[in-house]
């Protein structure tokens, strides 16, 4: 078995990037016969949710069989403008993705720690296991953000990044807006996945993906597929490194 791996694809703009993410998911999901995918939240992954939802793409993508998760949300109601899912499901799922194929952080529960607990159920439902097992990841790919303090999903810098053997975590209290509880993937849980695609674009970008390739200790820095994860950089984020 081979380690993990990086690649660093650095691309002319915004557009492009939402291009090479479209292309590697769909590519994944072409490679798997029950695909599960892990979406983002934040602005970054737009675009390609957008291109995903529109022709030509959408008819590359076998509806029916594809699986669709969520990385963080926010806990508040999924028809909230703050919800990532419900970003996702207002571009492209709930037109195209059959219900029960949309697995949402459940925020309708008591609190973001009963949400986690119950999110947690769901994914070992789907996984059909309670152990994660690096020969069978839970996710064919997984999309994830940068934020302005190198957080990624809703792992913050200065929280407790060991998690045990826990999948799902609430979090009280964000590092950044919006100030609302999260209830987020663990590392361990993130990492389980034949494919991490970062999007990071935009000159706001450049600083916190200067750390990053310095190898600053942050969540971002941190965290890794424990198969391949791809850095898709576009110009104005990537600034020296382009
Ligand atoms: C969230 C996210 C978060 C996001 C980054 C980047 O719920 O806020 O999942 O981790 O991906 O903060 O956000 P932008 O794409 O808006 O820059």
């Amino acid at each position: 078995m081979t380690g993990p791996a990086q690649e660093l694809l650095i691309v002319d703009d915004p557009e492009a990037l939402a291009r090479e993410a479209a292309k590697r998911v769909i590519t994944r999901i072409d490679e798997s016969a029950r695909p599960a995918v892990c979406l983002t939240g934040g602005s970054s992954p737009r675009r390609l949710y957008e291109m995903l939802g529109d022709a030509p793409l959408r008819e590359q993508i076998p509806w029916a069989r594809v699986h669709w998760f969520v990385g963080d949300d926010r806990f508040v109601p999924s028809d909230d403008p703050l919800s990532n899912i419900g970003m996702a499901r207002k571009i492209f799922l709930d037109r195209l993705a059959p219900r029960e194929n949309v697995h949402a952080i459940p925020t309708d529960a008591p609190d973001q720690d009963a949400a986690a607990a119950a999110y947690a159920d769901d994914l070992r439902a789907f996984h059909g296991a309670n152990q994660l097992d690096p020969a069978d990841p839970l996710f064919d790919v997984v999309l994830l953000g940068v934020g302005p303090d190198g957080h990624t999903a809703s792992l913050f810098p200065g929280m407790q990044h060991d998690n045990g053997n826990r999948w799902v975590i609430g979090v009280a209290t964000a590092n950044v807006a919006p100030f609302v509880p999260r209830v987020t993937l663990t590392f361990s849980a993130l990492a389980s996945c034949r494919q991490m695609i970062f999007l990071v674009s935009g000159p706001e970008k450049r600083a916190i993906f200067a750390r990053i390739q310095r190898g600053d200790d942050l969540p971002a820095t941190r965290i890794r597929s424990n198969a391949l994860t791809t850095w898709l950089v576009d110009r104005a984020a990537a600034g020296n490194a382009a």
